[in-house]
């Protein structure tokens, strides 16, 4: 029998308990807590407080109750072989209870049912809504209001995919059984309260970016964080315990790149965030220690926090900060999402807008240019890294691999605050050396007198939702360039991977301490040491087995990544983009930050209320999936 984590008492009362909801009453749980020092958003007003819960028989309450064991004691009374409660076990909540916590949250309870059932046979079929969400699955817009889909979905198991044959089945899989869609911090404060108490496994979906598929989870009772949409423009913030004061947005948590660029814009003023349109920046992006076209001038966006405010694992909700519960602040930039807490809203610093220049580019191989002078021509452009970062670009290129033939891609060379003369005397000696080895084009190079419109017009819109391929990434060292035969060694192991096949993305950029700062946070330090972050992808075939995709990933992990690995020991790699399976994944992606973060872990949430796949204190626990396959298509089950 499989067995729950769950507190005793909790689990007594569960068996007794059965709930009849009244149509209509209300039943909300939640207290309006004002506090000017505090600039809460609305949203984050609305609190559950202990007292709250005196409007419910003990019963009830206890579902419900703040955390208020030490962590000693919970750790103390630990179990090695407990999973957590999963649909379909003796132990999950009946349909009353979870009636229950529908109504204690004002009716944001929501059944997670996969987009895509209106193409499969049964009461939902809607071939006409098949046929619309089949033309925008690759867009990630298209998603964002969707509160189980993922964009890696891979990692959800692929078991409800658009289909044109109605009669496939569509399960489940790492979907998420139901779903906070939180509009309030008592919501959220209830939903990791029930699933602590309870043992159902929580899970945090922003906007479903990461590689990994971190959002998703089978059986989970998942906190939609899409629908914290606040905004606030400060214009001389001073952040406590600093002496910084200046232009700052706090933003809720379901901010999303594209909103917070266009604010900033109206006003003149850039923010700290990725590339990406749609990646959430005040949720996954900024506590995973993402980067950003202006990383090369300004460090990472984690730099620029100021504030957080935070439901923690025992149910509390507080605020991390320079001058309050530092330790937590440190670890929200960059130690990871889904493993301290859910952050309601991030304050962040704004800078006055800059200038930009891009510049988009591409050649291949075939006509006049040779595979060896294709690989010349992108040899020559690595002796350039050191320069260009130190310049403050940021460069995004991939290399297409088809049939043996390569496609170098530049979309785009981002020059910020660079004239286009300044940004052609960056690239002409390249450029000079490619039309020596026969390599024409016509780059594409343009001046904006803003970041935004720089931002806007130049990076291309991401296709997600690729079925068959597996991404893996890493931060090479500085170092790795100071040495001519190291650098050689370098480049011959990214070739490699092109010359087997595999897919390279890549961004030349260096988002040193000092950019940042100085800052004293939880980014990878291996960001601060590199000049490239380079993502290599492996695809299968459309129709590969089981056993052909753990060979292929096998391969890819183990004897492709491993090259790059090889070349840049004790480097890392940066955790929103990259390989779930991953080997020594608390040294890659946390490096030197791991112990410290693993105490924090074991300190605030002793019950394991949070867990994403290689999120800090993660190696205690494993997704037992069937078929064997890295996804969230499994019950949640401590490890050994
Ligand atoms: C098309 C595309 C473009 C991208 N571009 C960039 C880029 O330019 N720069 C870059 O650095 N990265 C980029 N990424 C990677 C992406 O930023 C990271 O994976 C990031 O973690 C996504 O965060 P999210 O909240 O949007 O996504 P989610 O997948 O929803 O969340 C990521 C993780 O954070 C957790 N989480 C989310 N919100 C919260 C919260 N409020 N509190 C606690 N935990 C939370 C989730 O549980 C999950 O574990 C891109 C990814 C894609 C698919
Ligand atoms: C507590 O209240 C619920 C209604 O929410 C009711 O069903 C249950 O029987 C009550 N339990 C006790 C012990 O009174
Ligand atoms: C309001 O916030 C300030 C600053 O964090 C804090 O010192 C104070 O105790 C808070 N007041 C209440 C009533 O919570
Ligand atoms: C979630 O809440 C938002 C805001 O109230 C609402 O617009 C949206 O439709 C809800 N989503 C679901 C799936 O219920
Ligand atoms: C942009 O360039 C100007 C002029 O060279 C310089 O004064 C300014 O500090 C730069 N801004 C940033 C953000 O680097
Ligand atoms: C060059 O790039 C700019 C900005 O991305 C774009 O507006 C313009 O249409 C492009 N010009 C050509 C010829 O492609
Ligand atoms: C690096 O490789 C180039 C050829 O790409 C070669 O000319 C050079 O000698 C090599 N340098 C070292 C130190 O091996
Ligand atoms: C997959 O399809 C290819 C042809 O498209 C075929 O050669 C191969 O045998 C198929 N593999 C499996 C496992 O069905």
């Amino acid at each position: 029998m499989i067995m729950g984590v769950f507190t005793p008492r909790a689990l007594l009362l569960l068996v007794a308990s059965s709930v009849a909801v009244t149509a209509g009453s209300s039943g909300r749980l939640a207290s309006t807590v004002s506090n000017d020092s505090k600039g809460y958003f609305d949203y984050e007003s609305i609190q559950l407080l202990p007292e709250d819960l005196k409007a419910l028989n003990d019963s009830d309450a206890v579902l419900f109750d703040f955390d208020s064991a030490s962590s000693e004691s919970v750790n103390a009374a630990r179990s090695s072989t407990l999973c957590k409660i999963f649909p379909g076990d003796r132990l999950w909540p009946s349909k009353s209870i979870w009636a229950l916590l529908d109504r204690v949250t004002g009716g944001a309870l929501v059944k997670g049912v996969p987009r895509a059932t209106t193409c499969y046979d049964g009461p939902g079929y809607d071939a006409d809504d098949c046929e619309y969400l089949t033309s925008q699955w690759t867009n990630s817009y298209f998603h964002a209001d969707d509160p189980i889909e993922m964009l890696s979905p891979v990692y959800q198991g692929l078991t409800c995919q658009p289909t044109t044959d109605p009669s496939d089945s569509c399960t489940m899989g790492g979907y998420p059984h139901y779903v906070i869609n939180a509009t309030d911090v008592a919501q959220i404060q209830l939903g990791i309260n029930f699933a602590r108490n309870i043992g159902v496994r929580l899970v945090v979906k922003n906007t479903g970016h990461d590689f990994s598929g971190k959002s998703g989870g089978a059986g989970s009772l998942s906190v939609f964080t899409h629908n914290l949409k606040g905004m606030k423009y400060i214009e001389n913030y001073e952040a406590p315990g600093t002496e910084w004061t200046g232009a700052a947005f706090k933003m809720g948590a379901g901010v999303q790149a594209f909103e917070i660029y266009k604010a900033a814009a109206d006003r003149g003023l850039m923010v700290v965030g990725g590339e990406g349109q749609t990646v959430g920046v005040a949720g996954g992006y900024i506590i995973g220690g993402g980067h950003s076209p202006l990383s090369s001038i300004h460090g990472m966006a984690a730099d620029q926090v100021l504030s957080m405010e935070v439901v923690t694992p025992d149910g509390k909700f507080l605020t991390a900060s320079f001058v309050e519960n530092q330790e937590l602040f440190w670890a929200l930039r960059g130690g990871g999402g889904s493993t301290f807490g859910v952050v309601t809203s991030v304050t962040v610093k704004a800078f006055p807008t800059i200038p930009a220049t891009t510049s988009t580019f591409s050649f291949k191989t075939g006509g006049d240019i040779t595979y060896d002078n294709f690989w010349k021509g992108v040899r020559a452009y690595f002796d350039y890294f050191l320069e260009h970062s130190d310049a403050g670009v940021y460069s995004y290129f991939f290399i297409l691999p088809s049939n043996g033939q390569f496609t170098f891609l530049m979309q785009p060379f981002v020059a910020p605050n660079k004239t286009l003369e300044e940004t052609n005397a960056l690239l002409s000696p390249w450029f000079t050396q490619l039309k020596n080895l026969g390599i024409n084009f016509t780059p594409n190079t343009t001046y904006f007198d803003n970041f935004y419109d720089a931002w806007l017009g130049s990076f291309p819109l991401e296709v997600v939702e690729k079925t068959h391929v597996a991404t893996g990434s890493r931060l090479l060292p500085r170092a790795n360039w100071e040495d001519e035969s190291l650098l050689n060694q370098t480049f011959d192991a990214i070739k490699a991977s092109s010359d087997a096949g595999l897919t390279l993305i890549a961004f030349n950029m260096a988002p040193t301490l000092e950019r940042g700062g100085n800052p004293d946070n939880a980014v990878n330090p291996a960001w601060r040491k590199a000049v490239m972050h380079a993502l290599s992808s492996v695809n299968w075939a459309a129709n590969a087995t089981v056993a052909e995709i753990k060979a292929a990933r096998q391969e890819f992990t183990y004897t492709h990544m491993q090259r790059w690995r090889d070349v840049s020991p004790g480097a890392g790699s940066y955790l929103g983009e990259s390989d779930r399976m991953e080997p020594n994944f608390q040294q890659s992606f946390y490096g030197s930050a791991y112990p410290r973060l693993l105490a924090l872990k074991r300190k605030l949430d002793p019950r394991n209320v949070f867990y994403a796949a290689t999120a800090v204190g993660s190696e205690d626990w494993k997704v037992v999936t069937e078929n064997g396959l890295p996804s969230e298509a499994g019950i949640l089950c401590r490890v050994g």
